[in-house]
């Protein structure tokens, strides 16, 4: 694919390549089943330190998702001190108690439930 224009800079885009499956479209499928079965939304946290490695590689990932014209329109901070976790937790605890004492509808609320999920972010201070 090409732009045609001698005012623009080429496209950028990773060249087609004939592409060989190393497995069948099935176990391919599988596979990939088997690794997102095990994704769970987080709901508690653990204290251990986490190397800033390992974020910028998390970060790195999440910075692979498809975005409109490649726009890339995100932001990632990464939150260490103790003093902003807890601005943020008291922030979002705040926004949470509107939802659960007014904006959730009862049916929401009523779903919810079974999760044991409230206002409460703890997790917002403990997460490191
Ligand atoms: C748009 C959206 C809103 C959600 N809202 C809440 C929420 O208010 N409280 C909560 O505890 N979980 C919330 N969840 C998580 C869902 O409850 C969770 O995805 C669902 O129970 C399935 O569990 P799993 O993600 O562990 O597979 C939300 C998920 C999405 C995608």
């Amino acid at each position: 694919m090409s732009n045609n224009r001698a005012d623009l800079p080429p496209l950028c885009t990773v060249p087609y390549s004939p592409y060989k499956p190393p497995h069948s479209p099935l176990v391919a499928a599988q596979r990939f089943y088997d690794i997102m079965r095990q994704r769970r939304s987080v709901r508690f946290f653990s204290d251990a330190p986490v190397s800033e490695e390992v974020i910028r590689t998390i970060v790195a990932a999440a910075g692979t998702a498809p975005s409109g014209a490649n726009k890339q329109p995100w932001r990632f901070v990464a939150v260490r001190d103790p003093a902003v976790k807890k601005e943020i937790r008291t922030a979002a605890e705040f926004e949470e108690r509107e939802f659960y004492d007014r904006r959730a509808s009862p049916q929401w609320l009523a779903d919810l439930a079974p999760l044991g999920t409230d206002w409460n972010k703890e997790y917002l201070e403990i997460a490191p």
